[in-house]
């Protein structure tokens, strides 16, 4: 996986990526129990300028259990 080349990974950078949203911005778009399922199906949908990305189900899970980690308001308090 890849996707940081693209998309910022942790609390507040900017994506490497003109136009490629923060991966912590996701946990807002899914609701959490369709996070994992939504990532797999936008990543193999692939956009314009993201490759098409084949996740399996282990991949999601846990890019999923990351992105909430990143995301939770605690995480953003405490973590700098
Ligand atoms: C080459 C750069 C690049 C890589 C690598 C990349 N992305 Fe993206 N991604 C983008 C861009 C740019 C967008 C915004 C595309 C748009 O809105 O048209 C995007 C959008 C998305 C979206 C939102 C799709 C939507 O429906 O709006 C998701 C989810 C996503 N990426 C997940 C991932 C994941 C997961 C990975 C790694 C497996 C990844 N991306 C790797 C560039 C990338």
């Amino acid at each position: 996986m890849d996707c940081a080349a693209c998309h910022a990974i942790d609390q507040q950078s900017k994506s490497p990526a003109a136009g490629a949203p923060p991966l912590r911005e996701f946990a807002a778009r899914y609701a959490a129990a369709n996070l994992a399922a939504g990532l797999k199906r936008d990543a193999a949908a692939g956009r314009s300028e993201m490759p098409v990305h084949q996740l399996n189900d282990d991949a999601a899970n846990a890019l999923a259990a990351f992105i909430q980690v990143i995301s939770a308001p605690s995480a953003r308090t405490t973590i700098r």
